[in-house]
């Protein structure tokens, strides 16, 4: 191997996360905003021109271990860390898209063993960022047969996630971040105690589940008032699941004004919200007006790639 740039895109939960780890369907979609990785083998590995701190790095550690050798890595993000757009998830994949660069890996491989990277450092529950970005554009987990073509499937511990194609129309996407870091293990973690407490938890899980179906046909109809209503359900069921919180309600209540339906994304407790609107500049100032950091995505982003090879 010479030295190789490969990138990959954040992503966006559109509907069904916490549920899908329990085996329903979600929705998520590669937004414009990318991670790039170089790698160049050398007789030590360094970090964008510092030395490896494995403490700094545990992705990193993760990931050498697939490394012929030392590897000088240099990256450069797009994506806020922190702020629940994927970015490990675009790391994992552009530095494992740039190190398996000349062995042709499929997109199986690359999404299951940047899954494996995650569910390492963070015991992530399901493998939905990865196959995000990876595969690019838009994808359902669990999604029905007649939903799009089928890509791959990933097994952990005795559960298998159906990744599919989703065919997504051109939309405009208002995230907002709360500024609060939220890790996503605790929130996951909370579902699964609220689960044990509380006999009425899977009827919730369920309901995510077939808002979740619906709104994987409204995508397929290019219906976006009936994505955003659905959008706005989904945020309601995961408030009952615990996993909202005050910023998160405060951003997504100021930006229904203008929008066709918002919802957290990702594992919540801070991280962002996003909303579906055909108005981004009001949905901005909306945001910013209630503490929020808003920036626009659109969707149609390619997946992985490699983008010099030498
Ligand atoms: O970590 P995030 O913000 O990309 O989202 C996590 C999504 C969950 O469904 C809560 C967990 C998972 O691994 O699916």
């Amino acid at each position: 191997m010479s030295r190789v740039t490969a990138s990959a895109p954040g992503k966006l939960i559109v509907l069904g996360e916490h549920a899908v780890v329990y085996g329903k369907p979600a929705v998520a979609i590669a937004i414009d905003r990318r991670i790039r990785c170089t790698l160049t083998p050398y007789n030590e590995t360094t970090v964008n021109g510092r030395s490896f701190d494995p403490d700094k790095h545990p992705y990193l550690v993760s990931m050498m271990r697939r490394s012929p050798g030392p590897m000088r890595i240099e990256t450069t993000s797009e994506i806020p860390p922190g702020s629940g757009l994927g970015s490990s998830a675009a790391l994992s994949t552009a530095f494992l898209k740039a190190l398996y660069s000349s062995d042709a890996a499929d997109d199986k491989r690359l999404a299951t063993d940047a899954f494996l990277t995650e569910y390492e450092v963070q015991g992530r529950a399901s493998p939905i960022d990865t196959s995000a970005s990876t595969h690019g554009m838009g994808i359902a987990v669990n999604g029905p047969e007649n939903c799009g073509e089928h890509l791959w499937d990933i097994t952990m511990n005795g559960n298998t996630w159906s990744v599919r194609d989703l065919a997504i129309p051109k939309m405009t996407i208002v995230v907002g971040y709360t500024g609060i870091h939220a890790p996503t293990g605790p929130l996951v973690e909370k579902v699964r105690r609220y689960r044990q407490k509380c006999r009425f938890a899977d009827d919730i899980i369920g309901e995510i589940g077939t808002v979740t179906e619906e709104g994987m046909t409204a995508l397929r109809k290019g219906d976006l008032v009936r994505l955003g209503k659905l959008m706005t359900d989904d945020h309601k069921l995961l408030s009952i699941l615990g996993v909202s919180c005050d910023e998160l309600n405060k951003l997504v209540d100021a930006s229904l004004r203008h929008s066709y339906g918002a919802k957290l994304t990702g594992a919540g407790g801070g991280g962002s919200m996003i909303a579906l609107t055909d108005e981004p500049e009001k949905v901005c100032g909306s945001i910013t007006s209630r503490g929020g950091t808003p920036f626009v995505v659109r969707t149609g982003e390619p997946g992985a790639m490699t983008e010099h090879k030498n």
